[in-house]
Order: structure tokens, then C-alpha cells, then sequence
């Protein structure tokens, strides 16, 4: 019987694809939150009331939270897929090539994902109306939850799980697409390396310079 939503490779590509978007996400999240640094809360809360306000923005939100849910469902579905067939493939433990963290994804997937549950109750929830408080300023939110130890600490957690989910997963979703090449392949590997550590430890000099240095 032909799989209904096509076979574990379509399943693959589509949240390879989802996975680049958000890899692209991030990237532009990052560079907007890291004006919350700047003394002038004006300059983040423009931006982010600007974010909140433009239709192409709204549309994209939409795009990105169909990312999210694609992403995190395909990923739960192979992984299960998986388990199912090793039980029946391999009854020792198989050591393959596979990179550390590649191992884990699926913990550090849902992780992420509790992760977002708060941070959405944080940020995203209020800009809804969902929960309480001001979204034409979350530069004073941001300082509010960051000034907390226990918030900042959370979060820096989560920012170490993001790196190691993002380690495997940039060069692994450029592999998923067929890019694998003798000059490009280590490449992909060095820039993937690269970004699983710049964009988890940019996230993370937000809430240490609020709580420690602000
Ligand atoms: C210190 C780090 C971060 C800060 C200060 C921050 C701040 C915010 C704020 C203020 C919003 C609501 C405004 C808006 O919706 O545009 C938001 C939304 C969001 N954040 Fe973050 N964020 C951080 C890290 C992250 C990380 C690491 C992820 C993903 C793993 C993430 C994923 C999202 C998503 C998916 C949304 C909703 C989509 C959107 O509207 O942009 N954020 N964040």
C-alpha cells in the first residue's frame, strides 16, 4: 500500500527543506533580538512592532510555524519509523559513521520544541493576545526575564541543546538534498560547524549581558 503522505524520502526532503527555513529564521531572529543590547529600547521595539505589523511579515509567520509543524511531525514520524526497523534489523548494537550528536536529534528536537512552548508563552503568546502583557514593548520584557537567574539559565540550557541539535542538522539536511560532493561536502561540514556555534552563542550573550552585565 503506497505511504499516504510518500515514502521516508519525500518525508526526508520536506523537512530537510523546512529544517533550511528555519536555519534561515534563526539567523534573521538573531539579528533582530540582538538589538535588545543596544540602551535604546525604541530601536528594538520599532523593529519588532514593525515585525508584528507587516502583512508579507504575517504571511511568512505563517510559512514559519508550518516549518515548525512539518519539521518537528516528519522528524517524530522517521524516528519511530526508525526504531520499528532496527528492532527488527539489528538485534547488537550497530555502530555506524554517524556523527555524535546525530544520535540524538530526536531528544534534542523535542527539547527545542518544549523550549519554544515557553519562549512562545514569553514573546509570541503576548504579541497574540493569548497572555498578558505589552507587545509594543518587548525590550522591557526581555530585561524583565532575563533580570531572573532562573529564566537566563533556562535558556542558555536551551541555546546548548539548539547547538547540538544545529551541528548535525545543517550538514545533514544539505546531505538529505543530494549536495554531497568531494569539495563541498567538507565545506557544508565547516559552515554548518561554524553556525551551530555562532547563532546558539549569539542567542546566549542576550540573556548574560541583561542578567549579569545590565
Ligand atoms: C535571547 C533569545 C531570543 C529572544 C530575546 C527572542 C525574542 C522573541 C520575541 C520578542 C518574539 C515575539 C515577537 C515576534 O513574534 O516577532 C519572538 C518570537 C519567536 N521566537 Fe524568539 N527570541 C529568542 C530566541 C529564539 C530561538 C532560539 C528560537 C528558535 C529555536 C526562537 C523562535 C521564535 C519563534 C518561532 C517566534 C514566533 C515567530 C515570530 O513571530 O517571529 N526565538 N522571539
Amino acid at each position: 500500500m503506497r505511504p499516504i503522505f510518500g515514502s521516508s524520502l519525500t518525508k526526508k526532503l520536506v523537512m530537510a527543506l523546512a529544517g533550511l527555513f528555519l536555519i534561515l529564521f534563526l539567523l534573521v531572529h538573531l539579528s533582530i533580538n540582538l538589538l535588545i543590547l543596544s540602551d535604546d529600547p525604541e530601536r528594538y521595539n520599532r523593529v519588532a512592532h514593525f515585525m508584528a505589523s507587516n502583512p508579507v511579515i504575517k504571511v511568512i509567520e505563517v510559512v514559519l510555524m508550518l516549518s515548525f509543524l512539518i519539521h518537528f511531525i516528519w522528524g517524530l514520524v522517521l524516528q519511530i519509523q526508525n526504531w520499528i526497523a532496527r528492532s527488527f534489523r539489528y538485534r547488537t548494537t550497530h555502530s555506524s559513521q554517524t556523527s555524535f550528536f546525530s544520535k540524538y536529534m530526536i531528544y534534542t528536537g523535542v527539547i527545542i520544541l518544549i523550549f519554544l512552548i515557553l519562549h512562545f508563552l514569553n514573546f509570541f503568546f503576548v504579541k497574540l493576545g493569548l497572555v498578558e502583557g505589552d507587545p509594543e514593548n518587548f525590550y522591557g520584557m526581555a530585561y524583565e526575564l532575563f533580570r531572573n537567574p532562573m529564566y537566563t539559565i533556562i535558556y542558555l540550557i536551551c541555546f546548548l541543546i539548539l547547538a547540538f541539535h544545529l551541528n548535525h542538522a545543517f550538514q545533514s539536511a544539505f546531505q538529505t538534498l543530494g549536495l554531497n560532493h568531494p569539495t563541498y561536502t567538507p565545506v557544508i561540514k565547516g559552515l554548518g560547524l561554524l553556525y551551530s556555534i555562532v547563532v546558539p552563542a549569539g542567542f546566549s550573550i542576550i540573556p548574560i549581558v541583561i542578567c549579569f552585565f545590565k
